[in-house]
């Protein structure tokens, strides 16, 4: 939820850092700040933007070949300059930079205060590095002797970068819940909360574990150890497949336009070495991994928040239809505290974009208790619910920079997909003809995508028609039903327009009351489900001069004679339709809110990865 860079080597750590934050700033962008190391510990931070942090510096020396930088998203105390990190001790020894919740830190704050600590912040993070600074007092020993033992009494979240004015050779740093990877260079060293603030400098990585710290020296290099025993970890060494330019904005508006129109890229990516469909084969380790448990489950739970959550719902259609298993769909917040019958033979399917959401990780932390099997989606390699599962699918859909996800979510619904057609196939509930048909049309979606995609010219036009509205209904049914919940939460989250996802039939249970002609409708109407129901439910609409945006295939003409507006789309099997009918509502809803002149990328109150509860 924060992003921290950390640099130590020959080269200027400042420029570094600064442009490393910025890759970072999906991260959280409530505050900024940089800690640079030469001879002393200067200090620069301030609320806003990391622009707004570049603005501060202005002329000032920045002459360093250490230190370190923070982007925030508040948790503990509002955004301001006196709670931006980096936080400093009291005397100015230490100063350190944090993403997670210290979650013992009234306690600890009281025990520094009556041992004379004062503060002047709000946060826990200066609590922290205090306590670090308390424990290398009393115990005289050196940095990394004093965070192992501080953290030993902590409780709580953290991913850390340490320095200290007297041991300047050396970044110190530890992981608990928060991601954080070290990048080796060539005698010089990358810490960071993911790695595309050091790719064009080494695609070498260290994944930190969670109880692991290290200390980064200059000149002797990364040692990895545990927290607990201070044994040395013998940690494994990743070579990253991500390059930068992918992490470009690629010559778009914003890097969620830019997500839009890589998913046919994305998709091919999710499914390429997984579906050979002139063979009429699915190959997914993961699921080869967990296949008698798969095969032996009563149910499948899914785990989720937000889109994710959303493709879990399209998940749930998918394996019913296909492979004949019960599957239940949770919110993982929820789940995580409402006492859910679990059983060892439980197969639980967390999805993730980050892999760093804390309520879908501690949902499946505790599902993982009750014996179930757990299986992960996730697009961020080595995330921390990656690392929790039994084992996955990556979504390969490569970094997702846009605060509203898109090509992520198409991404899970392929993963979905496939582990529908395996279990289908697996258990025999699947004709072999309709199996290898979809193996076929899927195989097809990411060009009919990209046809689809040639214009958005008619969705543009579109959205200046609703762009002043207040509210929006999105109707669908069957496999449309979570595209419509999908597409209320795209158009709500960037263009603040207030907007409801519901299954076309319960409209008239009550929502058909807000309809009038201020009312844009978005119904999503493809052929292959429930057509007929739904040009009921157009009439239903249009009888009260709602107005009436359909997307329906390209070929349609009976809907087309009846809405005000459509957008065509590529016609498809139903439970493929997701794939298709999502596009153009991710189009709409990025075209309402830049005419709106909302951040597209970086909304209002929102960041990427919610690490905390
Ligand atoms: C997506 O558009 C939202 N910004 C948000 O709901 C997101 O899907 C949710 O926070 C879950 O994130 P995750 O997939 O990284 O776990």
């Amino acid at each position: 939820m924060c992003g921290i860079v950390g640099y130590i080597g020959a080269r200027e750590a400042y420029p570094i850092i600064i442009n490393g934050l910025k890759r970072l700033e999906y991260r959280g962008y409530d505050s900024a700040g940089v800690c640079l190391s030469n001879d002393a510990l200067r200090v620069f931070r301030k609320k806003g933007k990391v622009a707004d942090l570049v603005d501060l510096v202005g002329n000032q020396d920045t002459h360093a070949t250490a230190g370190m930088g923070h982007t925030r998203w508040a948790t503990h105390g509002e955004p301001s300059d006196r709670n931006s990190h980096p936080h400093s001790s009291e005397d100015g020894d230490l100063v350190l930079v944090h993403n997670g919740i210290i979650e013992n830190y009234a306690a600890l704050k009281s025990l520094l205060q009556t041992k004379g600590y004062t503060f002047s912040s709000d946060t826990d993070t200066e609590v922290l590095v205090n306590f670090i600074h308390y424990v290398q007092q009393l115990e005289d020993v050196k940095l990394e002797e004093a965070v192992r033992r501080a953290l030993r009494e902590v409780v709580g979240a953290y991913a850390i970068v340490v320095m200290s004015r007297k041991e300047s050779n050396k970044l110190v740093v530890a992981k608990m819940g928060s991601p954080l990877v070290i990048g080796l260079g060539q005698e010089e060293y990358f810490v960071a909360s993911d790695a595309t603030p050091f790719l064009e400098f080494t695609k070498r990585a260290i994944y930190l574990e969670d109880g692991e710290m290290a200390v980064v020296h200059r000149n002797k290099g990364v040692r990895v150890s545990s927290i607990a025993t201070s044994a040395t970890v013998d940690a494994h060494i990743h070579q990253l497949k991500m390059d930068l330019e992918s992490i470009e904005k690629g010559g778009y508006d914003h890097f969620m336009l830019k997500e839009i129109y890589e998913q046919p890229k994305a998709i091919q990516d999710t499914f390429r070495g997984r579906l050979l469909p002139d063979e009429g084969i699915i190959r997914m380790e993961g699921l080869d991994q967990i296949r008698e448990q798969l095969l032996a489950a009563d149910r499948i739970l899914v785990v989720a928040c937000g889109t994710s959550w959303h493709s879990g719902l399209v998940g749930e259609y998918l394996i019913e239809d296909l492979a004949r298993i019960p599957v239940e769909v949770e919110y993982a917040s929820e789940f995580r505290y409402r006492n859910p019958v679990l059983t060892a033979k439980d197969v639980v399917i967390a999805v993730s974009q980050s892999g760093e959401t804390a309520d879908t990780l501690a949902a499946i932390k505790m599902a993982k208790e009750a014996g179930a099997t757990i299986f992960g989606i996730c697009n961020v390699v080595g995330s921390s619910i990656a690392r929790e599962t039994h084992a996955g699918a990556y979504t390969h859909a490569g970094p997702e920079i846009g605060v509203a996800s898109t090509k992520a979510f198409t991404a899970q619904v392929t993963v979905f997909t496939l582990i529908a057609l395996w279990l289908g196939r697996a258990k025999g509930t699947l004709a072999e003809k309709r199996y290898l048909d979809l193996c076929q049309e899927l195989a097809g979606i990411p060009d009919k995508i990209a046809s689809m995609l040639q214009s958005d010219a008619q969705t543009v036009a579109i959205a200046k028609k609703i762009k002043d509205s207040t509210n929006a209904l999105y109707l669908g049914r069957g496999y449309n039903f979570p595209v419509a919940l999908e597409g209320a939460l795209k158009l709500k989250e960037i263009s603040y327009i207030h907007a409801e996802g519901y299954p076309a039939a319960e409209m008239k249970h009550g929502p058909i009351a807000l309809i009038d002609e201020h009312m844009p409708v978005i119904v999503i109407a493809p052929k292959s489900g429930h057509y007929d129901k739904i040009v009921s439910n157009v009439q239903e609409v249009l009888a009260r001069k709602g107005q009436i945006i359909a997307i329906v295939d390209e070929d349609d003409t009976e809907i087309r004679s009846m809405a005000k507006d459509t957008i065509g789309i590529q016609p498809s099997s139903e439970c493929l339709s997701p794939l298709l009918t999502t596009i153009p509502l991710q189009l709409l809803s990025y075209h309402v809110a830049v005419l709106r002149g909302c951040n597209v990328d970086q909304p209002r109150n929102l960041a990427k990865s919610v690490t905390v509860e």
